[in-house]
């Protein structure tokens, strides 16, 4: 792959510092300028990474952008048409999760770029984290069968305040975390018949819109893809847990995921499987997997997207048409939550006898 195409960053927030930029670092790639609308941050951004041009503004950024450049764009879900407006045409483009605030933006940012004959693709990065990868491979050889169930069960402490900008936004959950867990289900599964969810507020964020949510992702009668994400669970750090269990036909996996424990200090990721045989009993083993969520799957999401630059691939995987499903989940799932379920005094009168 080349990965000497020149990036330039739009956004200069935390997700930038604490992944794109470390990542990039870690495989090479050649950032050649930032740009924040807070130009400080820029600034302290451009230092701490030594990238070489820092611009006061966009239309400054665009005016020195090669035509091979790959806009790296970083911003929250509401600017994200504002910005995609301003990039030229055909331009090469990594847009930051989520596709926009909700399924109708997404709808609109996908015509748009269509219309711009952009290359799109959407940062959904945790089906590249290299414990993926790992799963992916002992899937495709075919060691663990037909996947029957996904189970992500997260049961963390999230201090949301440090995003500023969910504070005004009418999705928090969903919208900015489970997002993960449903586009690694899409990717493993394919597109889901149906959507049903509960996502539910904390009396200790009166502040924020809901910020847990329960997922249920229908694949028919025979595969099962659960989501339960509790981000208040605000009692220490001895019970936090938070793992992605693929169970197949012929053997499982188990991936304990240490980015949201103690959060942002994190703790260690562990992968171990199983492969089921005839008259065994079933014996857990440990892979040690190199890598991590933060930063190293960002290196495969903007991969992505210069395979297809450079002609290598004619799509990226994570192609703005792809991850418009996710978004469609996404909004499937305030949807169902919204709708409620099966309201039990719907089902008639109960005998107190
Ligand atoms: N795993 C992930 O993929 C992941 C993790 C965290 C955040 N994110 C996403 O990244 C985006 C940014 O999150 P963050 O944590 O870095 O937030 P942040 O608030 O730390 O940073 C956002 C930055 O964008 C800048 N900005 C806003 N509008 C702009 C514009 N029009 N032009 C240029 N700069 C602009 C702000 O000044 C700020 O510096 C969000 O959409 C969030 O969902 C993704």
């Amino acid at each position: 792959m080349n990965s000497h195409f020149p990036i330039y960053i739009i956004g200069a927030g935390g997700i930038v510092n604490d992944a794109h930029l470390p990542a990039y670092h870690l495989a090479g790639f050649n950032v050649q300028g930032i740009v924040d609308i807070n130009p400080e941050k820029a600034k302290a951004t451009a230092d701490r990474f030594s990238i070489p041009n820092c611009y006061p503004s966009l239309e400054a950024l665009l005016a020195a952008a090669p035509p091979n450049a790959i806009f790296d764009l970083a911003v929250p879900g509401s600017q994200i048409i504002p910005v995609l407006t301003l990039l030229p045409e055909k331009a090469a483009v990594l847009i930051q999760k989520p596709m926009g605030e909700n399924f109708q933006q997404a709808g609109e940012i996908l015509q748009l770029v269509k219309k711009k004959e952009q290359l799109a693709a959407v940062n959904f990065q945790l089906r590249y984290a290299p414990y993926i990868l790992t799963a992916k491979d002992l899937l495709a050889s075919g060691l663990l069968g037909e996947i029957y169930d996904i189970e992500i069960n997260v049961n963390v402490y999230t201090p949301w305040q440090l995003w500023d900008f969910l504070f005004t936004s009418p999705r928090v959950e969903i919208l900015y975390h489970s997002i993960h867990y449903i586009d690694l289900v899409r990717n493993l599964l394919g597109n889901p018949v149906s959507v049903y969810a509960k996502t539910t507020r904390h009396p200790s964020m009166p502040q924020l819109a809901s910020v847990r949510s329960n997922i249920i992702m229908d694949y028919g009668e025979m595969v099962a893809a659960n989501i339960l994400a509790n981000h208040c669970h605000n009692y220490g750090t001895p019970k936090q847990q938070s793992y992605i269990k693929i169970e197949g036909s012929k053997g499982a996996v188990k991936i304990s995921f240490g980015a949201l424990i103690d959060y942002p200090r994190g703790s260690a990721d562990s992968f171990e499987y199983v492969l089921l045989e005839e008259g065994k009993e079933p014996e857990w083993r440990e892979i040690k997997v190199e890598g991590s969520w933060f930063p190293h799957a960002f290196i495969g999401s903007m991969s992505q997207l210069m395979l297809a630059a450079e002609g290598s691939i004619a799509e990226p995987d994570n192609s703005a048409a792809d991850c418009i499903h996710t978004m469609a989940c996404v909004e499937a799932a305030y949807l169902s939550s919204e709708q409620g379920g099966v309201n039990i005094r719907n089902l008639g009168q109960i005998s107190e006898k």
